[in-house]
């Protein structure tokens, strides 16, 4: 395929079924990814990031009580349709997933060397010997000192920093063409977190993968991905190039974490803005914006509707009454 997206997704939406009644978790999420590139998805806790990649990839589906809804193409391929038994050899192949908690996505009772190798040989058809061998230098590759001797390890005799890495380098063993990190570096500390993210980017850049970076917080999407969108209660509400996003935010919400973020010429402990009120009941949804209870240029209209994404430019944002382009 040349010149179409790597990845593209219309609509997609994901309802639970719950005691009090339909979740809508994402609620009508479009986008694109092209090959190379780095999308961030930012938005709080609670706002369908990790809902709507996990459906993506059929880690969200009617098995866990969801209705799930719209087309995921994968270079022009429709996941949604796909028998399970394809679905799970072409992601085995051109996705690669790395999790907060790498423990989650680790076997803690398989040397690491061999988790490494076990993919290698199932969806590259490398046989035992060449698995392993690969195994280690995918380590050296990630970071990880001696690891000759770490691939002979378990998960639990390395630190969360190290776990990480080693879940990294099993998600990029493979080859694959997608890199999905859904908030990698939020269980690590500070100086950790930023080797991990380095490490993510160095990965990206030389194998021409795109990346999916998942994070709640807008200053770790900032200098990594080339276009953020944002979400708020199960929707995209802005979308756009990072520089431009950044620029000139046309979306209250997007401007209100801008606001939370801290700056160089703050002093390190000067108190953050943080955005008041807190996000909808997504079970209770009503008929207006979802951010209106919090957002301070509301107006009669917002209560009533509800905003669609909508285009200037490449420059996409869901609100009645947007922030001037030039303010
Ligand atoms: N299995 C589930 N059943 C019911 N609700 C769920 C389930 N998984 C997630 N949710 C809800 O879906 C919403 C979005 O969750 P999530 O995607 O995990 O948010 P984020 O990753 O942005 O923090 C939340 O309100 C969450 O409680
Ligand atoms: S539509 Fe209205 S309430 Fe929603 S973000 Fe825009 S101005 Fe605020
Ligand atoms: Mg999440």
């Amino acid at each position: 395929m040349t010149g179409g997206p790597l990845l593209s997704v219309r609509d997609a939406r994901v309802a639970f079924a719950t005691a009090r009644g339909a979740l809508r978790a994402v609620d009508g999420v479009t986008f694109e990814l092209h090959e190379g590139r780095t999308l961030g998805i930012v938005g709080e806790s609670g706002s369908g990031k990790s809902v709507l990649v996990r459906s993506l990839i059929g880690l969200v589906g009617a098995d866990s009580g969801a209705a799930v809804g719209g087309q995921v193409l994968l270079e022009g391929q429709d996941l949604r349709t796909l028998p399970a038994a394809r679905l799970r050899a072409l992601l085995g192949r051109e996705i690669g997933i790395v999790f907060q908690d790498p423990m989650t996505s680790l076997n803690p009772v398989m040397k690491i060397g061999r988790q490494i190798g076990e993919g290698l040989q199932l969806n590259r058809g490398l046989d035992r010997a060449a698995a392993d061998r690969r195994a280690v230098e995918l380590l050296a590759e990630v970071g990880i000192p001696e690891p000759e001797r770490r691939a002979r390890q378990y998960p639990h005799e390395l630190s969360g920093g190290m776990r990480q890495r080693v879940a990294i380098a099993i998600a990029i063993a493979c080859e694959p063409k997608l890199l999905i990190a859904d908030e990698p570096t939020t269980a690590l500390d500070v100086t950790v977190q930023r080797q991990i993210l380095d490490l993510l980017q160095r990965e990206q850049r030389q194998r021409a993968m795109a990346m999916i970076l998942i994070t709640h917080d807008l200053g770790v999407a900032a200098g990594r991905a080339d276009d953020i969108m944002v979400m708020y209660a199960g929707r995209a509400v802005e979308m756009a190039a990072t520089r431009e996003l950044f620029r000139a935010p046309r979306m209250p919400y997007t401007e209100a974490l801008l606001r939370s973020l801290p700056r160089l010429s703050d002093v390190a402990h000067a108190r953050l803005a943080a955005i008041p009120g807190r996000p909808p009941d997504l079970a209770r949804r009503s008929g207006g914006c979802a951010f209106a209870p919090r957002c301070r240029y509301r107006s009669v209209r917002c209560d009533a509707e509800q905003p669609l994404l909508t285009r200037d430019g490449l420059h996409g944002f869901a609100c009645f009454n947007p922030i001037a382009a030039g303010a």
